[in-house]
């Protein structure tokens, strides 16, 4: 159902941009509230009358409007939608989403939402064949940005082949996919979090810093796409997010059982911290004190979850995502981390003290894959799972 939904609707310069009108009355048509956003070329194509008379609300079309930073800042704009559609979508436009720049109202509100974007690319067949656009395509789409078309056929400029922008009905397919069901409907994904509890007796145990913050955070933003999650947390110090199906263990023995039950999965995300040991002389009654003698702990080695899973020969998710925390030289651990785990891709961070990661908001990772590492800059702890969520549908063929 699209009645009630919110769409920021970016028209770019194109002699497509004419389809742009159509697809904000057929959208409104079926009940979706339409934000215009013109931009400058798109304005040479379509006037911003008939586009704020069609939309029924103003268009937007400067970044220093300054009547319109009274009503709504431009980052407030970027977030007010429930999508963002960008129709025609021009080679330009891509290249500065690609690249990060954000130099005009259509770039800005790119850059600063926090909302899924689809694509309605269009342009010349030899723009979009060139290399760079290609190079531009791999990127946003590994940014989990969405595409409909472009379609082959004859163009204005007379030339055939791919750049025709996508028909209406196929766009509007495309946002109702996006907005009812989500790029991961229908996929099932497990997320462990959390630290565990390994007891020495029944008021004594060992745990860890994790506050389970990450891997929560995972979770929701893999829910928010439309996925099927199973989360398995540990003793978390955050509450666990809505509309997953949560599994509340103890222990690292538990979670592995936990884990266990919840596969199969199409991708498994391990961002709990769980504890490598157990004590194997954990006491069915609270070790007395007594003077004079202290207590002496045994241990055993749990089992490596991740690996685990990793190594299974059967059944084992398409997408196996282990965490490293480390507190020292985090690139060189976490990689031999991927390898010695058998992982798909190890999401690497710094948890000494000083970086306030354990337990704290922000995070700074790496993200290794067989395609090398990434290092991601300083950010909150929801925008890595966002940006990583939308890692997973793309990893996922969604
Ligand atoms: N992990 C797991 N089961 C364990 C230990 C770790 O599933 N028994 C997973 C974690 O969820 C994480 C990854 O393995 O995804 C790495 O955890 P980490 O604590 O960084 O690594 P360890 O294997 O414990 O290695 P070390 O403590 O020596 O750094």
């Amino acid at each position: 159902m699209l009645a009630g939904k919110h769409v920021l609707l970016i028209i770019g310069g194109g002699i497509a941009a004419y389809k742009s009108l159509d697809l904000i009355r057929r959208l409104r048509d079926r009940g979706v509230a339409v934000t215009p956003v013109l931009t400058r070329s798109g304005a040479e194509f379509v006037t911003p009358l008939s586009v704020s008379a069609l939309a029924g609300v103003k268009v937007h079309q400067d970044l220093f409007d300054l009547t319109s930073e009274a009503e709504m800042g431009h980052i407030e704009l970027s977030r007010a939608a429930d999508l963002i559609v960008v129709a025609p979508a021009t080679a330009d436009l891509m290249a500065k989403m690609a690249s990060g720049l954000a130099n005009d109202l259509a770039s800005t509100l790119l850059l600063a939402t926090d909302k899924c974007v689809l694509l309605a690319p269009a342009m010349n067949v030899r723009m979009w064949t060139h290399a760079a656009t290609q190079r531009n395509i791999a990127t946003l789409r590994a940014d989990g940005i969405l595409f409909a078309g472009p379609d082959d056929g004859v163009m204005a400029c007379g030339e055939f082949g791919p750049g025709r922008m996508a028909e209406v009905p196929v766009i509007i397919d495309a946002i109702d996919a996006a907005l009812t069901h989500g790029p991961l409907k229908g996929r099932h994904i497990l997320v462990t979090s959390g630290p565990t509890h390994e007891p020495i007796d029944p008021v004594r145990y060992i745990a860890n810093r994790s506050s389970g913050a990450q891997g929560t955070a995972i979770a929701a933003a893999l829910a928010a796409l439309g996925a099927d999650v199973t989360f398995v947390t540990g003793p978390a110090s955050v509450p666990p997010p809505q509309g997953v199906r949560v599994i509340n263990v103890e222990t690292a023995a538990q979670m592995l059982t936990a884990v266990d039950a919840a596969l199969p999965a199409d991708a498994a995300v391990f961002a709990a911290a769980v504890a490598d040991w157990r004590v194997t002389t954990a006491s069915d009654h609270k070790i007395k004190k007594v003077a004079g003698a202290l207590p002496t702990l045994s241990f055993a080695e749990n089992a490596d979850i991740l690996a685990t899973v990793s190594h299974m020969t059967t059944g084992r998710p398409t997408l196996v995502v282990g965490f490293a925390a480390e507190t020292d030289d985090v690139l060189a651990h976490a990689t031999a981390k991927r390898q010695r785990k058998g992982c798909d891709w190890i999401v690497g961070n710094d948890v000494s003290p000083e970086t306030g990661i354990m337990g704290g908001t922000e995070n700074a990772v790496i993200l290794i894959t067989s395609e090398g590492a990434e290092t991601w800059p300083r950010m909150g702890k929801d925008e890595v799972a966002r940006r990583l969520a939308q890692r997973i549908a793309t990893a996922l063929g969604v």
